[in-house]
């Protein structure tokens, strides 16, 4: 026997349960993996509120490190020892002791990489990696705009963004938020509750950026078009505030041809070489240093409740892990 966080009915974080769970044995291309840490995630939140419906009841969690226990008779890329960390779409349950998945999410850790880093940032490592890489490629010469600049996904970001040369300006929520974005790598932060269209366009001399990655959805949605020039891109992939449910297409031709696209990882990353290419690019910038994973927060896995309800509440920075 093992234990996981499940839930039964969509709600608010007083719907996840502590729970026994009988593991099966590990069929045709699945691993058994044990967890030594799981990384937290806003998504999370929209698979237990029921924004992301999923078949009930369910685990919860998209992402974790650990050491492989069992595999499946075709599984040939792992071996039982091995540490490994993973993101996948559903079925989830990273959430637990231990798990039985499909194993063409799972990737070997290199040792200079610990595993509470790993659990931390797979799922927002790989989302970083599709978003500058194949959604809009971020060159060198681009001033971006990056809400929630200080979170999970936001200071890989600002990181990788530096990487590749970029000018990153942050929008964040609080004065120590900003003090941390900048501190990783951000070259302009703007307070949400400020003028951030006005902001964007005093930094771009009037111009406005190429591509806007907003996370936050509902709320920002008409000053993140405004803070793009013509023929930009909005990337919608977020929506901690709410979820964008309408847009008037007329509202990209007034403010110059706009683009806007909501992507989502498992469009991006869908078979073995995405994951390997993914992981094989965030892997070299942790162990070259251009990327440090920055874990603000642990909680005991038991209490991921109190870990969402901080995530929800805008109380936390960087990643969050779960300790098993
Ligand atoms: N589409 C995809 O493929 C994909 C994949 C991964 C993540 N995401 C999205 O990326 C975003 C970041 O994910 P994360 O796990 O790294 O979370 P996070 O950024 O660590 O936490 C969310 C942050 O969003 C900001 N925020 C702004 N308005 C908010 C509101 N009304 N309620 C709550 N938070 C608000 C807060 O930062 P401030 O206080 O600084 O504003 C908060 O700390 C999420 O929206 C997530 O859904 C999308």
């Amino acid at each position: 026997m093992t234990h996981a966080i499940q839930f039964a009915t969509p709600g608010g974080p007083e719907v996840l349960e502590w729970v026994e769970v009988k593991l099966p044995d590990p069929a045709p291309g699945q691993a058994r993996v044990a967890h030594s840490a799981i990384g937290l995630n806003f998504i999370d939140t929209y698979y237990r509120s029921g924004v992301y419906p999923l078949k009930l009841p369910s685990g919860l969690g998209s992402e974790a490190a650990g050491v492989v226990t069992a595999v499946g008779d075709d599984v040939t890329h792992l071996a039982v020892g091995d540490r490994v960390a993973y993101a996948n779409p559903p079925p989830i349950q990273a959430y637990s002791e231990e798990c039985v998945m499909d194993a063409r999410w799972l990737v070997k850790l290199p040792d200079e990489i610990d595993d509470e880093t790993a659990a931390a940032m797979m799922l927002k490592g790989w989302t970083v990696w599709y978003l500058f890489r194949r959604t809009y490629a971020v060159k060198p010469d681009d001033t971006i705009l990056l809400y929630a600049a200080a979170g999970g996904v936001g200071l890989i970001a600002c990181q990788w963004a530096k990487r590749i040369g970029a000018r990153v300006i942050g929008v964040v929520g609080t004065d120590a938020k900003r003090q941390l974005a900048l501190a990783y790598g951000c070259d302009a932060v703007v307070l949400a509750d400020d003028d951030v269209v006005g902001a964007v366009k005093d930094l771009t001399d009037g111009a406005g950026v190429p591509v806007v990655y907003d996370s936050v959805g509902r709320d920002t949605l008409e000053q993140s078009l405004d803070c793009l020039r013509p023929r930009g891109l909005l990337v919608s992939f977020g929506s901690s505030s709410g979820t964008v449910d309408a847009l008037a297409l007329n509202e990209l031709a007034k403010r110059g041809s706009l683009y806007v696209t909501r992507p989502t990882l498992w469009s991006y990353v869908t078979n073995r070489d995405e994951v390997e290419a993914a992981s094989g690019e965030l892997f070299e910038l942790v162990r070259s240093g251009d990327i440090h994973i920055e874990i603000g927060q642990r909680f005991a896995l038991q209490d991921a409740a109190d870990a969402q309800r901080a995530l929800e509440g805008r109380r936390t920075t960087g990643s969050t892990v779960l300790i098993p």
